[in-house]
């Protein structure tokens, strides 16, 4: 697939202590599907006298029309320095996997980041990236049809970036902050665009390599290579990689990991400044 064979690549990054946070500190964002807010009766616990008459209505609750949207993705205060961080990423979607990602994240209470491709996003998969902000996912802008940015003239590398903002605002409110170049390939003028645009560049420490070896194994091999603080290329647009997920989780989960988006594993990100690790 043209867009499958983009990026490859993770980054690493070093310095890193031990304690993952509590998983209730964990992916809990506002507005979690089905986290109904419920107002507590007055006066106290349930069962107990509320010093209100018999027959008192109770305050309905009001309907939920459309699911609350964060404005952004709000990226939570964990201490890299301290914590044992891993960044894992999916490029060149959303996809037909890219749903069975989010399940298999959710389950272990795990936090990625998407960089999408705009020509990738379709009429149905507006739920979906609607879904990744609600959960606590960072989007990141993977340009609008995986373009060699350092290939096009000005306008058109401010054309394939802004594109894919424009459409991705517009379906979750969301103005994001990181970028990730196809290919990685960069230059000082990507910089000084991308920093005109409020967008950090985003390589990697390791690349999985997933797009070539369609290997279960080899993802979960290469990808739980990662040390503290570094970041990992994948591809939720590859079934393998989907396949091999749950088992990476699983080692990162044995290791002690605590897994956070680009945004939360640099904390100040400065756009147009390239970050391959912390
Ligand atoms: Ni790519």
């Amino acid at each position: 697939m043209r867009v499958g064979l983009a990026c490859l690549s993770l980054l690493l990054v070093a310095g890193c202590g031990v304690a993952s946070i509590p998983p209730a500190a964990a992916p809990s964002p506002a507005g979690t599907p089905g986290a109904l807010v419920t107002a507590s009766p007055p006066g106290g616990q349930a069962g107990k006298p509320t010093g209100e008459p018999p027959g008192t209505p109770r305050p309905m609750p009001r309907p939920r029309t459309t699911q609350p949207i964060p404005p952004e993705t709000r990226p939570r205060d964990v201490d890299c320095a301290h914590v044992k961080c891993v960044a894992l990423t999916f490029d060149d979607g959303p996809g037909n996997y890219t749903s069975t990602v989010l399940d298999t994240l959710a389950r272990h209470h795990a936090r990625a980041t998407f960089f999408l491709v705009g020509e990738m996003i379709h009429e149905d998969d507006r739920p979906v990236l609607r879904r990744m902000v609600a959960e606590g996912h960072e989007l990141g802008n993977h340009t609008w049809d995986h373009r060699d940015l350092t290939s096009l003239s000005d306008a058109g590398l401010r054309h394939e970036i802004i594109k894919t903002e424009k459409l991705v605002k517009e379906i979750t409110g969301v103005r994001m902050h990181v970028m990730r170049p196809p290919y990685g390939a960069t230059d000082r003028r990507v910089a000084q665009e991308t920093k005109r645009l409020g967008l950090a560049q985003i390589l990697w420490a390791i690349d999985t390599l997933d797009w070539r070896d369609r290997v279960p194994k080899l993802v979960v091999r290469r990808s739980t290579a990662a040390k503290p603080g570094e970041i990992v290329l994948m591809h939720d647009i590859h079934k393998t990689t989907v396949e091999a997920l749950p088992r990476l989780l699983n080692v990162f989960d044995r290791k002690g990991f605590t897994y956070v988006t680009v945004s939360e594993l640099f904390g100040d990100l400065k756009p147009g400044k390239r970050y391959s690790d912390r």
